[in-house]
């Protein structure tokens, strides 16, 4: 059902009409739709714009269409262009000339951005769920790895003993910023742009300030030309989500690194590996993969907006309409990426012997002989130097740097004594790295219980937030 035509004397032809629809994407945006035109209806009425009997049975049909659509009994046809005119033949076919009478006073360009902000903010908070629990995960798994060693790695080469659970509890931090992210978002997202109209606001005494408050939105635009047009808040969570993903590739890197035969340190559950269908003995940690190989898709999203948004007249235009698959895109991609990583992170078991072993080798203690000489007040750059001709003298010989005898650290630097053997242990390392935020392992575990209660503050926030929207939604 077309929305316009009066002036036509033409229909539009079939191409104009099959590159306009929007309905075969935008129909998710259904039920914030109905909402909204609930939201509308209850102004309409009360500034006398719509007997009261018809507003009664406009909101009678509206939820009877909300069902319907939650159902499946009411979809979007064919000759529909996108939701809105759907939506409205609906009402139509119900209650005939009053059905089309909520577009008073309301465009299609205020509509659909509020329709839009409400599926994001509600899918935001789906996502920010999602991470909180990617959180738990990771957390629980470092807890459980705390006093366990491993190289720690800069340039994917030995750099220094760190207690594993250090490194996987990193994970967390990133994914706390971006929760932290998320709610900062809301600040900006959670505004009406409902009763801007076309672009100019309306000469009909509605009240953007009462929708926008029974939507359960923060605040209302201030300026209708740029209610219509803003689309930060579809860049921003494209960024959001992007950045999410790009942690997630990381995590992807790890875990494909440390299942491999070379490292061997990560056995991934059989539920959360696949096999290959040629080699019978493959297991391999797609899940892994697919995280990291989904992070493109979400770059490219955001990409794909800013760029129809660079240099658009700042007004309503058609190419908004570019705006909602990346979106919808990013947002399912990571649905169904990040219960994946979670199970994976919650299942896969570290090799904690072979960690270990390997922690002290590629002369990862080197710091600790020359950390040892700065305690003895020897200036860094000579006793970097010092520890250098060690590591060139374990080279030389095929041995370790505990194996030096006392005679051979005396000989490269006189305030070598036998003392730095008690630091040329992991143990010994781990443990005296304990300025805030280091890798002793007292100090991982404060931080790990730390984050926790975070993360706990996070959910909290997140599921109040639910709550209020699916009560608005319902109401
Ligand atoms: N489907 C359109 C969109 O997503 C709705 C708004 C159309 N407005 C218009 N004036 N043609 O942007």
């Amino acid at each position: 059902m077309a929305l316009w035509g009066g002036r036509f004397s033409n229909a539009p032809a079939d191409a104009v009409f099959a590159l306009s629809r929007s309905v075969h994407y935008d129909w998710r945006l259904a039920p914030y739709d109905i909402r909204s035109s609930l939201a509308h209806l209850a102004v309409l009425q009360s500034s006398s714009l719509i007997a009261q009997k018809d507003a009664a049975a406009i909101r009678k049909a509206l939820n009877e269409l909300a069902s319907e659509v939650l159902s499946g009994e009411f979809t979007a046809l064919p000759e529909d262009e996108d939701v809105h005119s759907a939506l409205e033949r609906g009402l139509t076919l119900k209650l005939g000339e009053i059905g089309g009478s909520l577009r008073a006073g309301r465009s299609r360009n205020d509509q659909v951005t509020t329709d839009l902000r409400l599926f994001s903010m509600d899918h935001m908070n789906e996502i920010a769920t999602l991470v909180c629990e990617l959180n738990d995960a990771i957390l629980k798994k470092a807890k459980d790895y705390v006093n366990d060693s491993a190289p720690g790695f800069t340039h994917i080469q030995h750099a220094q003993p760190v207690s594993f659970g250090h490194e996987i509890a990193k994970h967390a931090q990133a994914f706390s910023r971006d929760l932290n992210r998320i709610n900062d978002w809301f600040k900006r997202a959670s505004v009406s742009s409902l009763g801007a109209g076309a672009l100019a606001g309306s000469s009909l005494p509605l009240s953007p300030e009462l929708t926008a408050n029974d939507l359960g939105f923060d605040s209302v635009f201030a300026n209708s030309i740029d209610a219509v047009s803003d689309r930060d808040y579809v860049a921003e969570a494209l960024f959001i989500l992007s950045l999410i993903g790009i942690h997630l590739s990381r995590i992807g890197e790890e875990w494909t690194l440390w299942a491999s035969t070379e490292f061997a340190w990560a056995k991934v559950a059989d539920e959360y590996s696949t096999g290959s269908s040629i080699m019978p003995q493959k297991k391999n940690p797609d899940m892994a993969e697919l995280a990291r190989g989904k992070s493109g898709r979400l770059v490219g999203n955001l990409v794909s907006v800013l760029t129809m948004l660079k240099a658009l007249p700042f007004a309503y235009n058609r190419d908004l309409q570019e705006d909602k698959e990346p979106l919808f895109d990013s947002i399912d991609t990571l649905l169904l990426v990040l219960p994946a990583v979670t199970g994976m992170i919650a299942t896969t078991e570290f090799d904690r012997e072979k960690m270990a072993l390997a922690a002290p080798t590629g002369f990862s203690l080197a710091t600790e002989i020359a950390d040892y000489l700065v305690r003895k007040n020897v200036p860094f750059a000579s006793a970097h130097e010092s520890a250098g001709k060690c590591v060139a003298l374990c080279e030389a010989s095929g041995r370790q740097l505990h194996q030096l005898t006392d005679q051979e650290l005396a000989n490269v630097h006189a305030s070598l004594d036998g003392g730095v053997r008690e630091v040329l242990t992991v143990s010994g390392a781990l443990t005296s790295r304990t300025t805030s935020g280091g890798t002793a392992p007292v100090l991982v575990a404060k931080q790990i219980a730390d984050t926790l209660v975070l993360n706990g503050q996070y959910a909290k926030k997140i599921a109040d937030r639910a709550q209020a929207f699916s009560e608005m939604m319902s109401a």
